[in-house]
Protein backbone atom coordinates (compact mmCIF):
# COMPACT_ATOMS: atom_id res chain seq x y z
CA UNK A 1 0.00 0.00 0.00
CA UNK A 2 1.24 3.49 -0.96
CA UNK A 3 1.88 5.53 2.25
CA UNK A 4 -0.82 8.17 0.56
CA UNK A 5 -3.23 5.40 1.09
CA UNK A 6 -2.18 4.55 4.61
CA UNK A 7 -2.34 7.39 6.12
CA UNK A 8 -6.20 8.17 4.04
CA UNK A 9 -7.09 4.59 5.64
CA UNK A 10 -6.05 5.36 9.10
CA UNK A 11 -7.98 9.06 8.66
CA UNK A 12 -10.88 6.81 7.82
CA UNK A 13 -10.56 4.36 10.59
CA UNK A 14 -9.94 7.51 13.23
CA UNK A 15 -13.19 9.04 12.12
CA UNK A 16 -15.46 5.51 12.04
CA UNK A 17 -14.21 5.25 15.89
CA UNK A 18 -15.08 8.68 16.42
CA UNK A 19 -18.50 8.28 15.09
CA UNK A 20 -18.86 5.20 16.82
CA UNK A 21 -17.69 6.91 20.16
CA UNK A 22 -20.30 9.74 19.39
CA UNK A 23 -23.09 7.50 18.70
CA UNK A 24 -22.88 5.68 21.75
CA UNK A 25 -22.58 8.75 23.70
CA UNK A 26 -25.63 10.09 22.10
CA UNK A 27 -27.47 7.19 23.09
CA UNK A 28 -26.12 7.37 26.65
CA UNK A 29 -27.45 11.00 26.47
CA UNK A 30 -31.08 10.31 25.07
CA UNK A 31 -31.48 7.23 27.28
CA UNK A 32 -30.22 9.11 29.94
CA UNK A 33 -28.21 5.99 31.32
CA UNK A 34 -26.31 7.82 33.48
CA UNK A 35 -29.14 9.42 35.56
CA UNK A 36 -29.39 7.58 39.26
CA UNK A 37 -32.96 6.87 40.46
CA UNK A 38 -34.02 6.99 43.87
CA UNK A 39 -35.98 4.53 45.05
CA UNK A 40 -40.00 6.13 46.34
CA UNK A 41 -42.85 3.57 47.08
CA UNK A 42 -46.42 4.00 47.61
CA UNK A 43 -49.10 2.27 49.39
CA UNK A 44 -49.53 -0.20 46.06
CA UNK A 45 -51.11 -3.31 45.19
CA UNK A 46 -50.55 -5.61 41.82
CA UNK A 47 -53.83 -5.65 39.90
CA UNK A 48 -54.96 -9.15 39.65
CA UNK A 49 -55.65 -10.63 35.88
CA UNK A 50 -52.59 -8.23 34.86
CA UNK A 51 -49.43 -10.03 33.73
CA UNK A 52 -48.75 -8.68 30.51
CA UNK A 53 -48.51 -5.67 30.77
CA UNK A 54 -51.29 -2.63 30.97
CA UNK A 55 -49.45 -0.15 28.15
CA UNK A 56 -52.13 2.36 28.51
CA UNK A 57 -54.87 3.20 31.46
CA UNK A 58 -57.25 5.67 31.29
CA UNK A 59 -60.27 6.19 34.30
CA UNK A 60 -63.77 8.20 33.72
CA UNK A 61 -64.99 10.66 35.51
CA UNK A 62 -67.40 8.39 37.39
CA UNK A 63 -64.12 5.95 38.28
CA UNK A 64 -64.41 3.72 35.33
CA UNK A 65 -60.90 2.81 34.21
CA UNK A 66 -59.75 0.85 31.22
CA UNK A 67 -56.82 -0.84 30.26
CA UNK A 68 -54.93 -2.32 27.09
CA UNK A 69 -53.12 -5.20 27.88
CA UNK A 70 -50.47 -7.77 26.27
CA UNK A 71 -49.01 -5.33 23.81
CA UNK A 72 -46.51 -6.82 21.05
CA UNK A 73 -44.00 -3.99 20.25
CA UNK A 74 -41.01 -4.23 18.10
CA UNK A 75 -37.66 -4.25 20.33
CA UNK A 76 -39.81 -4.78 23.12
CA UNK A 77 -40.19 -7.96 25.40
CA UNK A 78 -43.62 -9.42 26.08
CA UNK A 79 -43.95 -12.72 27.67
CA UNK A 80 -47.40 -13.73 26.01
CA UNK A 81 -48.00 -14.99 22.93
CA UNK A 82 -52.01 -14.37 23.04
CA UNK A 83 -53.30 -11.19 21.31
CA UNK A 84 -53.36 -8.19 23.51
CA UNK A 85 -56.71 -7.80 25.55
CA UNK A 86 -58.68 -4.83 26.80
CA UNK A 87 -60.11 -4.37 30.60
CA UNK A 88 -61.85 -2.34 32.79
CA UNK A 89 -62.22 -1.99 36.83
CA UNK A 90 -64.45 -0.14 38.57
CA UNK A 91 -62.63 2.31 41.23
CA UNK A 92 -65.39 2.99 43.20
CA UNK A 93 -65.55 -1.13 43.84
CA UNK A 94 -64.12 -1.59 47.57
CA UNK A 95 -61.70 -4.26 45.99
CA UNK A 96 -61.59 -3.33 41.89
CA UNK A 97 -60.94 -6.50 39.86
CA UNK A 98 -59.76 -5.74 36.01
CA UNK A 99 -62.88 -7.64 34.05
CA UNK A 100 -62.08 -8.53 30.32
CA UNK A 101 -64.17 -6.69 28.03
CA UNK A 102 -66.01 -9.26 25.56
CA UNK A 103 -65.59 -7.34 21.81
CA UNK A 104 -68.42 -7.57 19.82
CA UNK A 105 -68.78 -6.78 15.93
CA UNK A 106 -66.19 -7.17 12.89
CA UNK A 107 -62.93 -7.11 14.30
CA UNK A 108 -59.95 -9.72 13.48
CA UNK A 109 -59.68 -10.79 17.72
CA UNK A 110 -56.16 -13.05 16.34
CA UNK A 111 -54.49 -10.37 15.48
CA UNK A 112 -55.72 -7.27 18.06
CA UNK A 113 -52.54 -5.64 19.32
CA UNK A 114 -53.86 -2.81 21.42
CA UNK A 115 -51.06 0.23 22.63
CA UNK A 116 -52.62 4.19 23.21
CA UNK A 117 -56.15 4.40 24.27
CA UNK A 118 -58.38 7.14 24.82
CA UNK A 119 -62.21 7.38 25.53
CA UNK A 120 -64.54 10.17 25.04
CA UNK A 121 -67.97 10.59 26.67
CA UNK A 122 -70.28 12.23 23.91
CA UNK A 123 -72.22 14.59 26.38
CA UNK A 124 -75.68 14.45 24.40
CA UNK A 125 -76.72 11.13 25.44
CA UNK A 126 -73.45 9.72 28.07
CA UNK A 127 -72.19 7.55 25.64
CA UNK A 128 -68.82 5.88 26.04
CA UNK A 129 -66.38 5.49 22.96
CA UNK A 130 -63.16 3.81 23.46
CA UNK A 131 -60.41 4.51 20.74
CA UNK A 132 -57.70 2.10 20.88
CA UNK A 133 -54.21 2.17 18.55
CA UNK A 134 -54.28 -1.04 17.24
CA UNK A 135 -51.05 -2.90 15.60
CA UNK A 136 -52.07 -6.27 13.45
CA UNK A 137 -49.45 -7.46 11.73
CA UNK A 138 -47.10 -4.13 12.67
CA UNK A 139 -49.70 -2.09 10.79
CA UNK A 140 -51.40 1.10 13.08
CA UNK A 141 -54.55 1.73 12.86
CA UNK A 142 -57.39 3.30 15.35
CA UNK A 143 -60.21 1.19 16.13
CA UNK A 144 -63.02 2.93 17.47
CA UNK A 145 -65.79 0.89 20.35
CA UNK A 146 -69.11 1.91 22.13
CA UNK A 147 -68.54 0.57 25.84
CA UNK A 148 -71.88 -1.09 26.19
CA UNK A 149 -72.43 -1.05 29.65
CA UNK A 150 -70.34 -4.28 32.24
CA UNK A 151 -68.40 -6.03 30.41
CA UNK A 152 -68.68 -5.38 26.32
CA UNK A 153 -67.15 -3.49 23.96
CA UNK A 154 -69.09 -3.20 19.96
CA UNK A 155 -66.73 -2.07 17.40
CA UNK A 156 -68.05 0.64 15.50
CA UNK A 157 -65.30 1.68 13.01
CA UNK A 158 -61.44 0.75 12.00
CA UNK A 159 -59.73 4.37 11.05
CA UNK A 160 -56.71 3.65 8.42
CA UNK A 161 -54.57 6.43 6.85
CA UNK A 162 -51.77 7.10 4.87
CA UNK A 163 -51.14 9.96 7.79
CA UNK A 164 -51.03 7.46 10.96
CA UNK A 165 -48.07 4.89 9.79
CA UNK A 166 -46.74 4.53 13.31
CA UNK A 167 -49.37 5.46 15.83
CA UNK A 168 -48.09 5.21 19.36
CA UNK A 169 -51.18 7.13 21.29
CA UNK A 170 -54.52 9.17 20.25
CA UNK A 171 -56.63 11.60 22.36
CA UNK A 172 -60.24 11.02 21.86
CA UNK A 173 -61.58 14.91 21.00
CA UNK A 174 -65.05 13.97 19.57
CA UNK A 175 -67.28 10.68 18.59
CA UNK A 176 -65.39 9.90 15.53
CA UNK A 177 -62.33 12.78 15.82
CA UNK A 178 -59.10 12.51 17.19
CA UNK A 179 -55.25 13.37 17.77
CA UNK A 180 -52.53 11.17 17.48
CA UNK A 181 -48.91 11.03 17.33
CA UNK A 182 -46.71 9.20 15.41
CA UNK A 183 -43.31 7.31 17.27
CA UNK A 184 -41.02 6.99 14.34
CA UNK A 185 -40.82 8.57 10.61
CA UNK A 186 -39.57 4.84 9.62
CA UNK A 187 -40.26 1.42 9.76
CA UNK A 188 -36.79 0.07 9.18
CA UNK A 189 -34.73 -0.01 12.92
CA UNK A 190 -31.54 1.03 11.37
CA UNK A 191 -32.80 4.29 10.33
CA UNK A 192 -34.89 5.05 12.73
CA UNK A 193 -31.54 4.82 14.80
CA UNK A 194 -29.98 7.22 12.73
CA UNK A 195 -32.23 9.60 12.66
CA UNK A 196 -32.34 9.58 16.57
CA UNK A 197 -28.83 9.82 16.65
CA UNK A 198 -28.93 12.86 14.20
CA UNK A 199 -31.35 14.66 16.30
CA UNK A 200 -33.87 14.97 13.50
CA UNK A 201 -37.42 16.19 14.94
CA UNK A 202 -39.38 14.38 12.09
CA UNK A 203 -42.29 12.74 14.44
CA UNK A 204 -45.57 14.46 14.73
CA UNK A 205 -49.10 14.24 15.54
CA UNK A 206 -51.87 14.20 13.47
CA UNK A 207 -55.44 15.54 13.57
CA UNK A 208 -57.86 12.83 11.98
CA UNK A 209 -62.02 13.28 11.56
CA UNK A 210 -63.58 11.72 8.84
CA UNK A 211 -64.01 14.73 6.96
CA UNK A 212 -60.10 15.17 7.42
CA UNK A 213 -56.44 14.02 8.26
CA UNK A 214 -53.37 16.41 8.14
CA UNK A 215 -49.90 16.81 10.43
CA UNK A 216 -51.36 19.23 12.62
CA UNK A 217 -48.05 19.54 14.39
CA UNK A 218 -44.51 18.25 13.61
CA UNK A 219 -41.07 18.63 14.22
CA UNK A 220 -40.85 16.50 17.35
CA UNK A 221 -37.99 14.18 18.18
CA UNK A 222 -40.00 11.28 19.83
CA UNK A 223 -43.62 11.99 19.57
CA UNK A 224 -45.33 9.74 22.23
CA UNK A 225 -47.85 10.37 25.07
CA UNK A 226 -50.65 12.20 23.96
CA UNK A 227 -53.65 14.03 25.83
CA UNK A 228 -55.83 17.35 26.36
CA UNK A 229 -56.84 19.58 29.23
CA UNK A 230 -59.89 19.49 31.08
CA UNK A 231 -61.05 22.42 29.22
CA UNK A 232 -60.10 20.83 26.40
CA UNK A 233 -57.97 23.87 24.88
CA UNK A 234 -54.58 22.69 25.24
CA UNK A 235 -52.85 19.51 23.64
CA UNK A 236 -50.15 17.73 25.71
CA UNK A 237 -47.47 15.67 23.82
CA UNK A 238 -44.46 13.48 25.53
CA UNK A 239 -41.81 14.02 23.50
CA UNK A 240 -39.88 11.07 25.21
CA UNK A 241 -36.75 11.77 23.79
CA UNK A 242 -36.41 15.44 24.76
CA UNK A 243 -37.32 14.73 27.90
CA UNK A 244 -40.20 17.20 27.91
CA UNK A 245 -43.92 17.28 27.38
CA UNK A 246 -44.68 20.04 25.02
CA UNK A 247 -47.80 22.19 25.08
CA UNK A 248 -50.02 22.83 22.32
CA UNK A 249 -52.66 25.18 22.33
CA UNK A 250 -56.11 24.19 19.72
CA UNK A 251 -56.51 26.75 17.35
CA UNK A 252 -59.73 27.02 15.02
CA UNK A 253 -59.40 24.27 12.49
CA UNK A 254 -57.65 21.98 14.90
CA UNK A 255 -54.12 23.16 14.03
CA UNK A 256 -51.86 22.67 17.15
CA UNK A 257 -49.90 26.05 17.79
CA UNK A 258 -46.54 25.62 20.00
CA UNK A 259 -46.81 27.27 23.28
CA UNK A 260 -43.93 25.82 25.44
CA UNK A 261 -42.12 22.85 26.68
CA UNK A 262 -41.50 21.72 30.36
CA UNK A 263 -38.49 19.74 31.14
CA UNK A 264 -39.33 16.50 33.30
CA UNK A 265 -36.34 14.65 32.90
CA UNK A 266 -36.97 11.06 32.13
CA UNK A 267 -37.97 9.37 29.20
CA UNK A 268 -42.26 9.70 29.41
CA UNK A 269 -44.49 7.73 28.01
CA UNK A 270 -47.92 8.10 28.20
CA UNK A 271 -49.81 10.98 29.64
CA UNK A 272 -52.77 11.23 32.20
CA UNK A 273 -54.87 14.42 33.21
CA UNK A 274 -56.05 14.54 36.59
CA UNK A 275 -60.01 15.73 35.50
CA UNK A 276 -60.48 17.57 38.52
CA UNK A 277 -56.98 19.54 39.30
CA UNK A 278 -56.34 19.04 35.68
CA UNK A 279 -52.67 17.93 37.16
CA UNK A 280 -50.34 15.88 34.26
CA UNK A 281 -49.30 12.58 35.79
CA UNK A 282 -46.71 10.78 33.30
CA UNK A 283 -45.46 6.97 33.00
CA UNK A 284 -41.71 7.02 32.41
CA UNK A 285 -38.74 4.75 32.14
CA UNK A 286 -35.62 6.06 33.85
CA UNK A 287 -33.20 4.36 32.14
CA UNK A 288 -34.10 3.91 28.26
CA UNK A 289 -30.64 1.40 27.65
CA UNK A 290 -32.36 -1.13 30.84
CA UNK A 291 -35.28 -1.15 28.75
CA UNK A 292 -34.12 -2.04 25.06
CA UNK A 293 -31.07 -4.35 26.71
CA UNK A 294 -34.05 -6.02 29.05
CA UNK A 295 -31.70 -8.19 31.63
CA UNK A 296 -34.23 -9.72 34.05
CA UNK A 297 -31.42 -9.62 36.38
CA UNK A 298 -30.90 -5.87 36.40
CA UNK A 299 -34.19 -5.30 34.90
CA UNK A 300 -35.47 -1.49 34.02
CA UNK A 301 -37.19 0.41 36.31
CA UNK A 302 -40.50 2.53 36.69
CA UNK A 303 -41.17 6.22 37.39
CA UNK A 304 -43.97 8.44 37.82
CA UNK A 305 -43.52 12.19 37.18
CA UNK A 306 -46.56 14.76 38.33
CA UNK A 307 -46.86 18.24 36.76
CA UNK A 308 -48.65 20.61 38.59
CA UNK A 309 -49.68 23.77 37.28
CA UNK A 310 -48.61 23.31 33.75
CA UNK A 311 -49.74 26.21 32.45
CA UNK A 312 -48.59 28.47 34.68
CA UNK A 313 -45.13 30.72 34.83
CA UNK A 314 -43.97 27.60 37.05
CA UNK A 315 -45.17 24.28 36.51
CA UNK A 316 -44.08 22.17 39.55
CA UNK A 317 -42.47 18.59 38.34
CA UNK A 318 -41.93 16.02 41.15
CA UNK A 319 -41.66 12.89 41.49
CA UNK A 320 -44.10 10.57 42.80
CA UNK A 321 -42.94 7.22 42.26
CA UNK A 322 -39.54 5.22 41.65
CA UNK A 323 -38.33 2.06 41.85
CA UNK A 324 -35.40 -0.39 40.09
CA UNK A 325 -37.73 -2.67 38.11
CA UNK A 326 -37.66 -5.34 41.66
CA UNK A 327 -41.48 -4.16 42.35
CA UNK A 328 -42.51 -2.66 38.77
CA UNK A 329 -41.06 -2.93 35.58
CA UNK A 330 -41.01 -0.48 32.43
CA UNK A 331 -43.81 1.88 33.49
CA UNK A 332 -45.98 3.55 30.73
CA UNK A 333 -48.62 5.01 32.34
CA UNK A 334 -49.94 6.70 35.78
CA UNK A 335 -53.56 7.36 35.74
CA UNK A 336 -54.79 9.06 39.07
CA UNK A 337 -58.54 9.17 40.37
CA UNK A 338 -59.62 10.59 43.48
CA UNK A 339 -56.35 10.02 45.67
CA UNK A 340 -55.75 6.60 44.20
CA UNK A 341 -53.41 6.38 41.22
CA UNK A 342 -53.21 2.99 38.44
CA UNK A 343 -49.40 2.93 37.23
CA UNK A 344 -49.24 0.33 33.87
CA UNK A 345 -46.01 -0.92 31.99
CA UNK A 346 -45.05 -2.04 28.52
CA UNK A 347 -44.96 -6.64 29.42
CA UNK A 348 -45.03 -6.53 33.31
CA UNK A 349 -47.63 -5.95 35.80
CA UNK A 350 -49.88 -3.23 36.90
CA UNK A 351 -50.08 -1.60 40.72
CA UNK A 352 -52.95 0.18 42.03
CA UNK A 353 -51.79 2.82 44.74
CA UNK A 354 -53.39 5.35 47.34
CA UNK A 355 -51.63 8.51 47.08
CA UNK A 356 -53.28 9.51 50.49
C1 LIG B 1 -28.62 2.25 32.56
O1 LIG B 1 -28.63 1.06 31.81
C2 LIG B 1 -27.37 0.69 31.26
C3 LIG B 1 -27.59 -0.58 30.41
O2 LIG B 1 -28.09 -1.64 31.17
C4 LIG B 1 -26.36 0.47 32.37
O3 LIG B 1 -25.11 0.18 31.82
C5 LIG B 1 -26.30 1.73 33.25
O4 LIG B 1 -25.45 1.50 34.36
C6 LIG B 1 -27.68 2.12 33.74
N1 LIG B 1 -27.59 3.36 34.48
C7 LIG B 1 -27.91 3.45 35.77
C8 LIG B 1 -27.67 4.81 36.39
O5 LIG B 1 -28.33 2.53 36.43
Amino acid sequence: MAPGRKVLLAAAVAALAALIGVAFWRINELSLAYRELPVKHLNCQYLKNIDYGAEDVTILKDGLAFLSTGLHFPGMPSFSDDPGKMYVLDLLHPKPTPVELQIKGDLDLGSFNPHGISVYQDEADDSVYLFVVNHPQHNSQVEIFRYAEEDTLVHLKTVTHPLLYSVNDIVAVGVEHFYATNDSPFQYYLLQLLVVLLGLPLTDVVYYSPQEARVAAGGILGANGINVSPDKRYIYVSDILDHAVDVFERQDGEQLVFVKSVAVGSLCDNIEVDHRTGDVWLGCHPNGSKLSKYDPKDPPGSEVIQIKDILSERPVVSLEYADDGRQLMASTVAAPYEGKLIIGTVFHKALYCSLR
